[in-house]
Protein backbone atom coordinates (compact mmCIF):
# COMPACT_ATOMS: atom_id res chain seq x y z
CA UNK A 1 0.00 0.00 0.00
CA UNK A 2 1.38 3.21 -0.88
CA UNK A 3 1.46 5.70 2.42
CA UNK A 4 2.39 9.04 3.36
CA UNK A 5 4.40 10.03 5.93
CA UNK A 6 4.85 13.32 7.37
CA UNK A 7 7.54 14.67 9.36
CA UNK A 8 11.64 14.15 9.41
CA UNK A 9 12.59 13.53 12.92
CA UNK A 10 13.63 10.71 15.14
CA UNK A 11 9.66 9.73 15.60
CA UNK A 12 9.04 9.82 12.16
CA UNK A 13 12.15 7.62 11.38
CA UNK A 14 10.78 4.90 13.57
CA UNK A 15 7.04 4.93 12.07
CA UNK A 16 8.79 4.89 8.49
CA UNK A 17 10.78 1.87 9.72
CA UNK A 18 7.90 -0.10 11.19
CA UNK A 19 5.84 0.84 8.24
CA UNK A 20 8.33 -0.44 5.90
CA UNK A 21 8.81 -3.84 7.72
CA UNK A 22 5.26 -4.33 7.29
CA UNK A 23 5.85 -3.85 3.33
CA UNK A 24 4.34 0.03 3.01
CA UNK A 25 5.47 2.07 -0.41
CA UNK A 26 6.31 5.30 1.52
CA UNK A 27 5.98 8.42 -0.12
CA UNK A 28 7.31 10.91 2.75
CA UNK A 29 7.49 14.55 2.85
CA UNK A 30 9.81 16.72 5.96
CA UNK A 31 11.74 19.86 6.16
CA UNK A 32 15.09 18.10 6.42
CA UNK A 33 16.57 15.18 4.36
CA UNK A 34 16.22 12.80 7.01
CA UNK A 35 18.46 10.04 5.84
CA UNK A 36 17.13 7.24 7.10
CA UNK A 37 13.76 8.05 6.20
CA UNK A 38 15.17 8.88 2.43
CA UNK A 39 16.60 5.24 2.96
CA UNK A 40 13.25 3.58 2.82
CA UNK A 41 10.92 5.90 0.79
CA UNK A 42 9.81 5.50 -2.88
CA UNK A 43 9.79 9.20 -3.22
CA UNK A 44 10.22 12.01 -0.99
CA UNK A 45 9.60 16.61 -0.68
CA UNK A 46 11.44 18.82 1.19
CA UNK A 47 9.06 21.16 1.72
CA UNK A 48 7.15 23.16 4.99
CA UNK A 49 5.49 19.95 6.52
CA UNK A 50 2.65 22.82 6.99
CA UNK A 51 2.51 23.25 3.67
CA UNK A 52 -0.86 21.62 3.16
CA UNK A 53 -2.01 22.49 -0.38
CA UNK A 54 1.84 21.10 -1.50
CA UNK A 55 1.26 18.01 0.59
CA UNK A 56 -2.15 17.16 -0.63
CA UNK A 57 -0.93 17.80 -4.58
CA UNK A 58 1.81 15.20 -3.77
CA UNK A 59 -0.08 12.79 -2.51
CA UNK A 60 -2.09 12.43 -5.29
CA UNK A 61 0.41 12.50 -7.70
CA UNK A 62 1.64 9.88 -6.11
CA UNK A 63 -1.40 7.98 -5.71
CA UNK A 64 -1.05 7.12 -2.20
CA UNK A 65 -4.25 5.60 -0.30
CA UNK A 66 -3.19 6.24 3.31
CA UNK A 67 -1.37 9.16 5.45
CA UNK A 68 0.29 9.10 8.48
CA UNK A 69 1.58 12.23 10.26
CA UNK A 70 3.96 12.47 12.78
CA UNK A 71 4.24 16.47 14.72
CA UNK A 72 1.66 18.47 16.04
CA UNK A 73 1.83 21.58 13.58
CA UNK A 74 0.54 20.21 10.80
CA UNK A 75 -2.25 18.47 12.47
CA UNK A 76 -2.89 22.29 13.95
CA UNK A 77 -3.57 23.64 10.63
CA UNK A 78 -5.81 20.59 9.52
CA UNK A 79 -3.79 18.62 7.26
CA UNK A 80 -6.18 15.10 8.05
CA UNK A 81 -9.46 17.37 7.04
CA UNK A 82 -7.76 18.31 3.99
CA UNK A 83 -6.17 14.78 2.94
CA UNK A 84 -9.32 13.79 4.02
CA UNK A 85 -11.12 15.50 1.43
CA UNK A 86 -9.38 13.91 -1.30
CA UNK A 87 -10.50 10.48 -0.31
CA UNK A 88 -7.08 9.83 1.82
CA UNK A 89 -7.50 7.72 4.58
CA UNK A 90 -5.49 9.28 7.27
CA UNK A 91 -4.37 7.24 10.75
CA UNK A 92 -4.03 10.93 12.40
CA UNK A 93 -6.37 13.08 13.87
CA UNK A 94 -8.32 15.98 12.03
CA UNK A 95 -7.81 19.65 13.31
CA UNK A 96 -10.39 19.68 15.49
CA UNK A 97 -9.67 16.22 17.44
CA UNK A 98 -5.72 17.59 17.60
CA UNK A 99 -7.05 20.32 20.17
CA UNK A 100 -6.70 17.94 22.43
CA UNK A 101 -2.95 18.68 22.27
CA UNK A 102 -3.35 21.79 20.59
CA UNK A 103 -5.52 24.05 23.33
CA UNK A 104 -4.73 22.95 26.71
CA UNK A 105 -7.64 24.56 28.06
CA UNK A 106 -9.77 22.68 25.44
CA UNK A 107 -8.23 19.50 26.93
CA UNK A 108 -8.55 20.67 30.59
CA UNK A 109 -12.06 21.65 30.15
CA UNK A 110 -13.00 18.55 28.49
CA UNK A 111 -11.71 16.16 31.05
CA UNK A 112 -13.98 18.53 33.70
CA UNK A 113 -16.95 18.46 31.23
CA UNK A 114 -17.11 14.70 31.45
CA UNK A 115 -15.93 14.48 34.97
CA UNK A 116 -12.67 12.51 34.22
CA UNK A 117 -10.48 10.73 36.20
CA UNK A 118 -6.67 12.62 36.59
CA UNK A 119 -7.72 16.52 35.97
CA UNK A 120 -5.31 19.23 37.88
CA UNK A 121 -7.21 22.20 39.35
CA UNK A 122 -6.30 25.00 36.34
CA UNK A 123 -7.40 28.39 35.67
CA UNK A 124 -6.80 30.04 31.90
CA UNK A 125 -6.04 33.74 31.31
CA UNK A 126 -6.20 35.78 27.81
CA UNK A 127 -4.18 38.53 30.25
CA UNK A 128 -1.52 39.23 32.97
CA UNK A 129 -3.35 41.30 35.23
CA UNK A 130 -6.14 38.31 35.43
CA UNK A 131 -2.91 35.89 35.89
CA UNK A 132 -1.57 37.87 38.46
CA UNK A 133 -4.85 38.07 40.73
CA UNK A 134 -5.20 34.14 40.72
CA UNK A 135 -1.51 33.55 41.34
CA UNK A 136 -1.75 36.25 44.72
CA UNK A 137 -4.55 34.28 45.93
CA UNK A 138 -3.54 30.30 44.80
CA UNK A 139 -3.40 28.26 47.77
CA UNK A 140 -1.07 25.76 45.78
CA UNK A 141 2.39 25.49 43.86
CA UNK A 142 1.59 26.01 40.24
CA UNK A 143 2.94 25.24 36.53
CA UNK A 144 3.15 28.09 33.94
CA UNK A 145 2.51 27.06 30.62
CA UNK A 146 1.60 28.59 27.16
CA UNK A 147 -2.12 27.47 26.00
CA UNK A 148 -1.31 26.33 22.34
CA UNK A 149 1.61 24.55 20.95
CA UNK A 150 5.57 25.43 21.86
CA UNK A 151 7.36 22.22 20.57
CA UNK A 152 7.59 20.96 24.98
CA UNK A 153 9.51 23.88 25.71
CA UNK A 154 6.96 25.94 27.18
CA UNK A 155 6.39 24.47 30.72
CA UNK A 156 8.02 26.53 33.95
CA UNK A 157 7.50 24.95 37.38
CA UNK A 158 7.51 26.40 40.24
CA UNK A 159 9.96 25.38 42.56
CA UNK A 160 12.20 24.58 39.63
CA UNK A 161 12.21 27.07 37.54
CA UNK A 162 9.89 29.62 38.82
CA UNK A 163 11.16 30.61 42.77
CA UNK A 164 9.30 33.92 43.26
CA UNK A 165 6.08 35.53 42.51
CA UNK A 166 8.06 37.68 40.69
CA UNK A 167 10.16 35.22 38.37
CA UNK A 168 6.42 34.20 37.82
CA UNK A 169 5.06 37.76 36.65
CA UNK A 170 8.06 37.59 34.59
CA UNK A 171 7.33 34.37 32.83
CA UNK A 172 3.15 35.42 32.30
CA UNK A 173 4.22 38.74 30.95
CA UNK A 174 6.94 37.12 28.62
CA UNK A 175 4.10 34.59 27.18
CA UNK A 176 1.66 37.28 26.86
CA UNK A 177 4.44 39.74 25.48
CA UNK A 178 6.08 37.32 23.21
CA UNK A 179 2.52 35.58 22.50
CA UNK A 180 4.77 32.38 23.43
CA UNK A 181 1.80 29.33 21.78
CA UNK A 182 -0.63 32.71 20.80
CA UNK A 183 -3.69 31.26 22.63
CA UNK A 184 -2.79 32.84 26.38
CA UNK A 185 -1.60 31.18 29.49
CA UNK A 186 -2.80 28.36 31.60
CA UNK A 187 -1.92 27.58 35.39
CA UNK A 188 -1.98 24.61 36.54
CA UNK A 189 -1.71 22.92 40.19
CA UNK A 190 2.06 21.67 40.52
CA UNK A 191 1.32 17.93 40.64
CA UNK A 192 3.94 15.84 42.41
CA UNK A 193 5.36 12.18 41.91
CA UNK A 194 7.01 10.20 38.70
CA UNK A 195 6.04 11.02 35.23
CA UNK A 196 5.10 8.26 33.03
CA UNK A 197 3.88 8.15 29.36
CA UNK A 198 1.36 5.75 28.09
CA UNK A 199 0.24 5.47 24.73
CA UNK A 200 -2.65 4.07 22.59
CA UNK A 201 -3.86 3.15 19.60
CA UNK A 202 -6.78 4.81 18.55
CA UNK A 203 -10.02 4.15 15.98
CA UNK A 204 -12.00 6.65 16.92
CA UNK A 205 -13.57 4.65 20.13
CA UNK A 206 -11.12 1.67 20.68
CA UNK A 207 -8.10 1.82 21.83
CA UNK A 208 -5.06 -0.48 22.35
CA UNK A 209 -2.28 0.28 24.65
CA UNK A 210 1.05 0.59 24.04
CA UNK A 211 4.14 -0.38 26.72
CA UNK A 212 4.80 2.60 29.31
CA UNK A 213 7.67 4.71 28.95
CA UNK A 214 9.37 7.00 30.86
CA UNK A 215 10.88 10.41 28.98
CA UNK A 216 13.45 12.33 30.50
CA UNK A 217 12.33 16.35 29.90
CA UNK A 218 15.29 18.13 31.24
CA UNK A 219 17.81 18.90 29.55
CA UNK A 220 21.04 18.13 31.97
CA UNK A 221 21.59 14.77 33.85
CA UNK A 222 20.19 14.37 37.41
CA UNK A 223 16.53 16.04 35.84
CA UNK A 224 17.89 19.65 35.79
CA UNK A 225 18.09 22.26 33.56
CA UNK A 226 15.69 23.61 31.17
CA UNK A 227 12.60 21.14 29.88
CA UNK A 228 12.92 20.44 26.27
CA UNK A 229 10.95 18.02 24.03
CA UNK A 230 12.53 15.20 25.68
CA UNK A 231 16.40 13.89 26.13
CA UNK A 232 15.75 10.12 26.27
CA UNK A 233 13.60 7.92 27.31
CA UNK A 234 13.07 3.89 28.03
CA UNK A 235 10.39 0.67 28.76
CA UNK A 236 11.07 -2.35 30.94
CA UNK A 237 10.16 -5.83 29.94
CA UNK A 238 6.63 -6.78 30.52
CA UNK A 239 5.68 -3.25 29.50
CA UNK A 240 5.44 -1.66 32.95
CA UNK A 241 7.33 0.73 34.72
CA UNK A 242 9.37 -0.03 37.78
CA UNK A 243 7.31 2.23 40.36
CA UNK A 244 4.02 1.57 38.88
CA UNK A 245 1.58 -0.78 39.47
CA UNK A 246 -0.81 -2.62 36.71
CA UNK A 247 -3.71 -1.17 38.70
CA UNK A 248 -2.31 2.28 38.37
CA UNK A 249 -1.72 1.78 34.58
CA UNK A 250 -5.01 0.05 34.32
CA UNK A 251 -6.57 3.78 35.62
CA UNK A 252 -4.39 5.60 32.91
CA UNK A 253 -5.81 3.81 30.49
CA UNK A 254 -9.46 4.51 31.80
CA UNK A 255 -9.04 8.08 31.66
CA UNK A 256 -7.47 7.94 27.76
CA UNK A 257 -10.93 5.80 27.39
CA UNK A 258 -13.20 8.06 29.08
CA UNK A 259 -11.28 11.40 26.96
CA UNK A 260 -11.95 9.24 23.60
CA UNK A 261 -15.58 8.56 24.75
CA UNK A 262 -15.76 12.49 24.98
CA UNK A 263 -14.26 13.16 22.34
CA UNK A 264 -16.98 10.90 20.06
CA UNK A 265 -19.69 12.52 21.70
CA UNK A 266 -18.22 16.17 21.20
CA UNK A 267 -18.55 15.09 17.52
CA UNK A 268 -14.97 15.30 16.79
CA UNK A 269 -13.49 11.32 17.16
CA UNK A 270 -10.15 11.13 17.91
CA UNK A 271 -8.26 8.82 15.32
CA UNK A 272 -4.26 8.18 15.23
CA UNK A 273 -1.85 7.40 18.36
CA UNK A 274 -2.92 8.85 21.26
CA UNK A 275 0.03 10.17 24.15
CA UNK A 276 -1.09 10.17 27.72
CA UNK A 277 1.38 12.38 29.67
CA UNK A 278 0.58 11.16 33.46
CA UNK A 279 2.54 11.94 36.94
CA UNK A 280 1.58 9.15 39.31
CA UNK A 281 0.97 10.68 42.25
CA UNK A 282 -0.12 8.96 45.35
CA UNK A 283 -3.65 9.52 44.47
CA UNK A 284 -3.35 8.06 41.21
CA UNK A 285 -2.37 8.85 38.16
CA UNK A 286 -3.06 13.07 36.92
CA UNK A 287 -2.98 14.20 33.53
CA UNK A 288 -0.10 16.16 32.51
CA UNK A 289 -0.76 16.50 28.98
CA UNK A 290 -2.82 14.88 26.49
CA UNK A 291 -1.10 14.95 22.66
CA UNK A 292 -2.40 14.10 19.27
CA UNK A 293 1.00 11.52 18.11
CA UNK A 294 3.03 9.41 18.54
CA UNK A 295 5.74 11.20 21.89
CA UNK A 296 9.26 11.90 20.07
CA UNK A 297 11.86 9.87 21.89
CA UNK A 298 8.95 7.40 22.88
CA UNK A 299 7.91 6.46 19.92
CA UNK A 300 11.28 4.98 19.15
CA UNK A 301 11.35 3.23 22.31
CA UNK A 302 7.50 1.05 21.20
CA UNK A 303 7.84 1.22 17.71
CA UNK A 304 11.31 -0.78 17.77
CA UNK A 305 9.26 -3.38 19.72
CA UNK A 306 6.15 -3.19 17.62
CA UNK A 307 5.51 -6.96 16.39
CA UNK A 308 2.18 -6.31 14.90
CA UNK A 309 2.16 -5.27 11.14
CA UNK A 310 2.03 -1.87 11.11
CA UNK A 311 0.56 -0.93 7.88
CA UNK A 312 -2.42 -2.96 9.21
CA UNK A 313 -2.44 -0.95 12.44
CA UNK A 314 -2.91 2.18 10.73
CA UNK A 315 -5.05 1.13 8.24
CA UNK A 316 -7.66 -0.09 11.07
CA UNK A 317 -6.84 3.32 12.95
CA UNK A 318 -7.98 5.10 10.30
CA UNK A 319 -11.49 3.17 9.37
CA UNK A 320 -12.23 2.53 13.24
CA UNK A 321 -11.71 -1.26 12.83
CA UNK A 322 -8.58 -1.20 15.58
CA UNK A 323 -8.67 -5.08 16.83
CA UNK A 324 -7.34 -5.84 20.22
CA UNK A 325 -4.15 -8.08 19.44
CA UNK A 326 -1.73 -5.37 18.64
CA UNK A 327 1.44 -7.15 20.06
CA UNK A 328 4.91 -6.02 21.17
CA UNK A 329 7.95 -7.75 22.04
CA UNK A 330 8.61 -8.20 25.71
CA UNK A 331 12.29 -6.53 25.68
CA UNK A 332 13.12 -3.71 27.35
CA UNK A 333 14.57 -0.99 25.51
CA UNK A 334 16.72 2.49 26.44
CA UNK A 335 16.78 5.68 24.11
CA UNK A 336 19.65 7.99 24.58
CA UNK A 337 18.98 11.37 21.82
CA UNK A 338 22.35 12.59 20.61
CA UNK A 339 21.80 16.63 20.75
CA UNK A 340 23.38 19.37 19.60
CA UNK A 341 25.29 21.21 22.33
CA UNK A 342 23.29 23.84 23.52
CA UNK A 343 20.45 22.21 22.99
CA UNK A 344 17.58 23.52 25.54
CA UNK A 345 19.07 27.31 25.00
CA UNK A 346 20.75 27.84 22.30
CA UNK A 347 22.09 24.63 19.75
CA UNK A 348 24.99 25.19 18.03
CA UNK A 349 24.02 23.76 14.70
CA UNK A 350 25.44 22.80 10.75
CA UNK A 351 28.63 20.40 12.41
CA UNK A 352 29.69 17.60 10.61
CA UNK A 353 28.30 14.05 12.08
CA UNK A 354 29.06 10.98 11.09
CA UNK A 355 27.11 7.62 12.24
CA UNK A 356 28.36 3.85 11.70
CA UNK A 357 24.85 2.34 11.22
CA UNK A 358 26.17 -1.51 11.12
CA UNK A 359 28.09 -1.07 13.86
CA UNK A 360 25.38 0.04 16.09
CA UNK A 361 23.21 -2.63 15.19
CA UNK A 362 25.95 -5.09 16.07
CA UNK A 363 25.68 -3.54 19.90
CA UNK A 364 22.13 -4.58 19.55
CA UNK A 365 21.03 -1.24 19.28
CA UNK A 366 19.03 0.97 16.58
CA UNK A 367 19.95 4.18 14.96
CA UNK A 368 16.97 6.44 14.25
CA UNK A 369 17.69 10.02 12.42
CA UNK A 370 16.16 12.81 13.64
CA UNK A 371 16.87 16.70 13.30
CA UNK A 372 20.14 16.07 10.65
CA UNK A 373 20.09 17.27 6.86
CA UNK A 374 21.55 15.23 4.17
CA UNK A 375 23.80 18.14 2.03
CA UNK A 376 26.42 17.80 -0.38
CA UNK A 377 27.67 14.13 0.79
CA UNK A 378 27.66 15.10 4.17
CA UNK A 379 25.21 14.90 7.21
CA UNK A 380 25.02 18.07 9.49
CA UNK A 381 23.49 18.57 12.71
CA UNK A 382 20.41 21.04 13.24
CA UNK A 383 19.42 23.09 15.79
CA UNK A 384 17.36 19.88 17.54
CA UNK A 385 17.94 16.12 18.71
CA UNK A 386 20.38 14.57 16.12
CA UNK A 387 19.81 10.99 16.55
CA UNK A 388 18.14 7.97 18.57
CA UNK A 389 20.10 5.62 19.63
CA UNK A 390 18.02 2.48 21.03
CA UNK A 391 19.36 -0.02 23.18
CA UNK A 392 17.63 -3.34 22.79
CA UNK A 393 17.80 -6.42 25.31
CA UNK A 394 15.78 -8.63 27.74
CA UNK A 395 16.55 -6.35 30.80
CA UNK A 396 17.04 -2.68 31.10
CA UNK A 397 20.37 -2.93 32.17
CA UNK A 398 21.60 -4.86 29.03
CA UNK A 399 19.84 -2.05 26.49
CA UNK A 400 21.12 0.42 28.65
CA UNK A 401 24.75 -0.81 27.98
CA UNK A 402 23.53 -1.59 24.48
CA UNK A 403 22.77 1.80 24.01
CA UNK A 404 25.95 3.30 25.51
CA UNK A 405 28.44 0.91 23.32
CA UNK A 406 26.28 2.45 20.16
CA UNK A 407 26.44 5.68 21.21
CA UNK A 408 30.64 5.35 20.66
CA UNK A 409 29.64 5.34 16.86
CA UNK A 410 28.06 8.44 16.58
CA UNK A 411 31.09 11.21 15.98
CA UNK A 412 30.44 14.75 16.00
CA UNK A 413 32.64 17.60 17.89
CA UNK A 414 29.53 19.43 19.11
CA UNK A 415 26.74 16.69 20.38
CA UNK A 416 25.54 16.24 24.32
CA UNK A 417 23.85 12.74 25.74
CA UNK A 418 22.34 12.46 28.84
CA UNK A 419 23.92 9.35 29.62
CA UNK A 420 22.16 9.04 32.80
CA UNK A 421 18.51 7.83 31.41
CA UNK A 422 18.24 4.43 31.92
CA UNK A 423 21.01 3.63 34.22
CA UNK A 424 20.28 1.56 37.45
CA UNK A 425 20.82 4.57 39.47
CA UNK A 426 18.48 6.95 37.72
CA UNK A 427 15.59 4.39 37.84
CA UNK A 428 15.90 3.28 41.51
CA UNK A 429 16.15 7.37 42.67
CA UNK A 430 12.68 7.13 41.00
CA UNK A 431 11.28 3.97 42.78
CA UNK A 432 12.81 5.18 45.84
CA UNK A 433 10.86 8.55 45.06
CA UNK A 434 7.60 7.00 44.64
CA UNK A 435 7.90 4.55 47.82
CA UNK A 436 8.72 7.79 50.21
CA UNK A 437 5.74 9.56 48.46
CA UNK A 438 3.71 6.44 49.40
CA UNK A 439 5.13 6.11 52.98
CA UNK A 440 6.69 3.18 52.42
P1 LIG B 1 4.45 19.30 29.12
O1 LIG B 1 5.11 19.94 27.94
O2 LIG B 1 3.07 19.79 29.40
O3 LIG B 1 4.60 17.79 29.12
O4 LIG B 1 5.34 19.74 30.36
C1 LIG B 1 6.72 19.55 30.41
C2 LIG B 1 7.11 19.02 31.76
O5 LIG B 1 6.75 19.96 32.78
C3 LIG B 1 6.38 17.75 32.15
O6 LIG B 1 7.01 16.63 31.63
C4 LIG B 1 6.44 17.82 33.66
O7 LIG B 1 7.73 17.41 34.12
C5 LIG B 1 6.30 19.28 33.93
N1 LIG B 1 4.88 19.59 34.19
C6 LIG B 1 3.96 20.00 33.29
N2 LIG B 1 2.77 20.17 33.89
C7 LIG B 1 2.93 19.85 35.17
C8 LIG B 1 2.05 19.83 36.32
N3 LIG B 1 0.78 20.22 36.25
N4 LIG B 1 2.60 19.44 37.51
C9 LIG B 1 3.90 19.08 37.62
N5 LIG B 1 4.76 19.10 36.59
C10 LIG B 1 4.29 19.47 35.37
N1 LIG C 1 8.37 13.42 24.53
C1 LIG C 1 7.33 14.31 24.73
C2 LIG C 1 6.52 14.64 23.58
O1 LIG C 1 6.67 14.08 22.50
O2 LIG C 1 5.65 15.48 23.70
Amino acid sequence: MKILTVGGGGREHAAVEALYRSGGEIYSVMKNANPGIINRAEGYLLCDEKDVKRICEYAKENGVGLAFIGPEAPLEVGIVDALENEGILCASPTKAAARIETSKSFMRGLVDKYHIKGNLAYASFDNAKDAEEYVKNVDHEIVVKPIGLTGGKGVKVQGEHLHSFQDIMDYINEIFDMNIGGAGVIIEEKAVGEEFTQMVFCDGKNITPMPLVQDHKRAYEGDVGPNTGGMGSYTDAGHLLPFITESERKEALDIIQDIVDAMAEEGCPYRGPMYGQFMLTVNGPKIIEINARFGDPEAMNVLTLLKSDFVDVCYRMATGTLADNVEFYDDATVCKYVVPEGYGVKSVSGKEISVDIDSIERCGARAYFANVDQKDGKLLTGTSRSIGIVGVAQTMEEAESNCENALRYVKCDHITVRHDIGTRALVQRRVDHMKQLRGL
